[in-house]
């Protein structure tokens, strides 16, 4: 089995969060090696081919300069799988994963249909030597079923000249809103395998702009458990923090100098300790049922309820947030207005899976609430698509508390502003911490809604005494003078 010197063309299946902001940045970094990013989503790979850059299917601060430099020079999005994969001498696996609904393993274990998919795709089409590597998040192990399906298409047949494969595992810890910088400088490259050649011939292509000591090399399962682990602690952190939140909130502490105070200690570190509505994203909650149905399927009950309860916490806390919010609006939100400033998991992207805004929402809706959504960059049919209710429209603001329709059925509606969102609420509740509402002009806000009216900051992102010399009322997540 002679590898290949170098890797001259490169297969990436899967263009979405992950996959195509990486393979920008290695077209970017590597011209001589050719690029193909292909998805079975049509639309999608329409929309990486956009030549308006602001139409790019992921926005990530800094990608469309990338895309603007390899696209078309040695960066290509198709929807031509089958090609795809026969010419090229690594593949890497970046399509989702998400958790299963149905079935073995419901609501923990991982989907692995289209892993699976993937490699019975690759089998049929490799040709020559090819390296397989996983970026997607995967389970412990499942490099072995990979193997198994392409070891089975290396026996020898009558019509197809000799193939062979090499899995290798390389981990993706790229977080959405600075997934470029990420990329371009991780803080370390993971790559696990058992066959040197390959792993160098992966580990020369990060070389291009990451330095050796930063590419880490383990066994396959080392690596597959390790991105896992990564999320998990990092999970882990936030759900610990937001529970010292609640206790700041009934003993007088504020939460921000808890973090401050703590993250000072060098064994435990600043990052990661900001206090919010609960952690999104398409990688947490995901990871850790996983590493759950990882340790009840090997015997591990204990260490399975150790994790469960990151999440446990995490729901909890985005439950809380919304019943408070009732409480303080004197019990009852049906047919008031309610402003929601931020709509995605987290700032700088349009993401929003797991967003805490989709929990949030769907408990004042349950309550009866009207909701003006706000967010620079989601999208009003995605909303649709989150919430499963249609938006509607505007209504009449000065049709004043009649517009209400008390009749208890919640409603939400796009706006377009934060100002447009505000005018005539009872309350503004800031979700996401988009720079745009750091240096909000409350003098002018206030006047706009219906008083007495609060604002809710679940992201520590408005200035106390600001909001409060407009006459607003304002509680903020772990302070216990709010
Ligand atoms: C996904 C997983 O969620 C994450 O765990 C993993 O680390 C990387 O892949 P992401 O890129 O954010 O992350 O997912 P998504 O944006 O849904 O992109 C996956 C793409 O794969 C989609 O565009 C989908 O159309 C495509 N796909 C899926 C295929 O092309 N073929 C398939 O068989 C299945
Ligand atoms: C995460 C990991 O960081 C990344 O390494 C992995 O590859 C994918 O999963 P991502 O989900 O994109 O990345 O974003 P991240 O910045 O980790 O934030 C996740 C969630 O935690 C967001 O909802 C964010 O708002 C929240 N968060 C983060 C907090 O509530 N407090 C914090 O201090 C940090």
């Amino acid at each position: 089995m002679t590898p290949p010197p170098e890797i001259r063309n490169i297969c990436c299946i899967g263009a979405g969060y992950v996959g195509g902001p990486t393979m920008a940045v290695i077209a970017d970094r590597c011209p001589q090696i050719q690029i193909n990013v292909v998805d079975l989503n049509e639309s999608r790979i329409a929309a990486w081919n956009e030549k308006d850059l602001s139409k790019l299917p992921v926005y990530e601060p800094g990608l469309d300069e990338v895309v603007a430099r390899a696209r078309g020079r040695n960066l290509y999005f198709s929807t031509e799988v089958n090609a795809a994969i026969s010419t090229a001498d690594m593949i890497f696996i970046s399509v989702n994963t998400p958790t299963k609904t149905k079935g073995l393993g419901s609501g923990q274990a991982s989907d692995l249909r289209w892993v699976e998919a993937c490699a019975r795709q690759v089998a049929l089409h490799a040709q020559g030597h090819t390296i397989v590597v996983e970026k997607s998040t995967l389970p412990v192990r499942t490099a072995e079923t990979i193997q198994a399906i392409l070891q089975a298409a290396q026996q020898p047949s009558t019509n197809k000249p000799q193939r062979s494969f090499v899995v290798l595992s390389n981990p993706e810890f790229l977080a959405e809103g600075t997934a470029i910088s990420d990329l371009e400088s991780p803080d370390r490259v993971l790559i696990g395998g058992e066959d040197d050649e390959a792993i160098n011939a992966l580990a020369s292509i990060y070389n291009q702009w990451v330095p050796t000591k930063k590419i880490l090399r383990t066994n396959l399962w080392s690596s597959e458990l390790s991105k896992l682990t990564a999320n998990a602690f990092l999970a882990q952190r936030i759900s610990s923090i937001n529970s010292i939140a609640a206790i700041c909130e009934v003993t007088g502490g504020d939460v921000r100098e808890v973090s401050m105070a703590i993250g000072a200690d060098s064994r435990i570190g600043k990052k990661f300790l900001n206090s919010g509505p609960g952690f999104g994203g398409s990688c947490f909650k995901k990871d850790i049922l996983n590493l759950v149905y990882l340790c009840k399927h090997f015997g591990l009950p204990e260490v399975a309820d150790y994790w469960q309860n990151v999440v446990t916490l995490n729901t909890w806390q985005q439950t809380r947030i919304a019943q408070l919010i009732v409480k303080r609006l004197f019990g009852t939100v049906t047919g008031k207005r309610l402003a929601i400033f931020g709509f995605a998991f987290k700032a700088d992207t349009n993401d929003t899976r797991e967003a805490p805004a989709i929990n949030i929402a769907l408990e004042l809706l349950e309550e009866g609430a009207q909701l003006a959504i706000y967010d620079p960059q989601v999208k009003s049919n995605q909303i649709e698509i989150d919430l499963q209710l249609p938006a509607t429209s505007c209504p009449d603001i000065k049709a004043g508390q009649t517009r209400a329709a008390l009749n208890g059925e919640g409603t939400w509606w796009i706006s377009n502003s934060v100002e447009e969102a505000a005018t005539g609420s009872d309350a503004i509740l800031i979700l996401t911490e988009w720079d745009a509402f750091k240096n909000l002009n409350w003098n002018n806000i206030a006047p706009k809604m219906r008083q007495p009216a609060w604002v809710f900051d679940t992201r520590s992102v408005v200035n106390p005494q600001e909001v409060r010399s407009t006459g607003l009322k304002l509680w903020r997540v772990g302070d216990g003078a709010s």
